[in-house]
């Protein structure tokens, strides 16, 4: 099971991740990830998409869009909401093209730290999907799905909880990692889950895969390719706790 570009969810912003990129491209594929993931924040799929197209054809470049000023990009922006969103991305934009020779940063820590906007979530979204960098991504879908894989149970925003959901994130994406759970009750095909693929579609995956099977409500959990490793699962089925019970 694999979403990236095999989803059966079509995106514009889902590319096949080519190794021989130039920086200049990768660079360019960075700006399209990080306007996507900027929408997707607060949006559903199927409302950015239009919004996406029409945001690159009139923005195609980051320089496109450091030139613009904000009346244009909030007119872009018009009905997604949370203006601050695009207000950053103009900000951010800006100081790529000024401090940066128009390059987004090519890592998930100097992202973070250097644009305007960019958080840890898209930090990582756009270093591992653009640049190949191996960093996790936790935003809800990828919170709710590792909750349910460790079977934790504690408060969601905790920074401990968060630690542990981070740590487990980035031990999908970990090359050769793999992640140290297992679950009684199911013992088909347990094999130690192994990282070594590129780190932007793993972590798409996950995204899809917590919103798509990994459901709030009813999830679907016997078409989910990590239940072997789902410890939730594996209570769920031996004994007496409903699987929605796990936050
Ligand atoms: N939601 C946030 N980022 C996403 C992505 N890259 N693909 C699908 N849904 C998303």
């Amino acid at each position: 099971w694999y979403a990236g570009v095999h989803s059966s969810r079509n995106m514009p912003w889902r590319k096949p991740y080519d190794p021989l990129q130039g920086p200049e491209e990768r660079s360019q594929r960075a700006y399209e990830v990080w306007v996507s993931e900027i929408m997707l924040q607060q949006t559903q799929v199927a409302t950015v998409i239009p919004y996406y197209t029409r945001w690159m054809g009139k923005f195609p470049t980051i320089r496109d869009l450091a030139a613009a000023n904000i009346e244009e990009v909030n007119a872009l922006w018009k009905g997604l909401g949370y203006y601050s969103r695009a207000s950053r991305l103009l900000a951010g934009a800006q100081k790529a093209v000024t401090e940066y020779q128009g390059r987004l940063p090519d890592n998930a820590k100097d992202l973070e730290a250097n644009i305007p906007g960019i958080g840890r979530y898209s930090a990582g979204a756009i270093a591992s999907i653009a640049y190949g960098e191996h960093v996790p991504v936790l935003d809800g879908n990828v919170h709710r799905l590792m909750s349910r894989i460790l079977a934790l149970h504690a408060p969601p925003k905790a920074k401990a909880t968060l630690d542990i959901l981070w740590a487990a994130a980035a031990a999908m994406v970990t090359p050769k990692g793999n992640i140290a759970v297992s679950s009684k009750g199911d013992d088909s095909s347990k094999q130690p889950l192994e990282s070594t693929q590129y780190a932007g579609d793993i972590n798409q995956a996950l995204i899809e895969l917590g919103s798509i099977v990994c459901k709030v409500r009813d999830p679907l959990c016997k078409s989910c390719p990590l239940r072997p490793w789902c410890r939730a699962y594996g209570i769920s089925t031996s004994g007496s706790e409903p699987i929605a019970d796990i936050e």
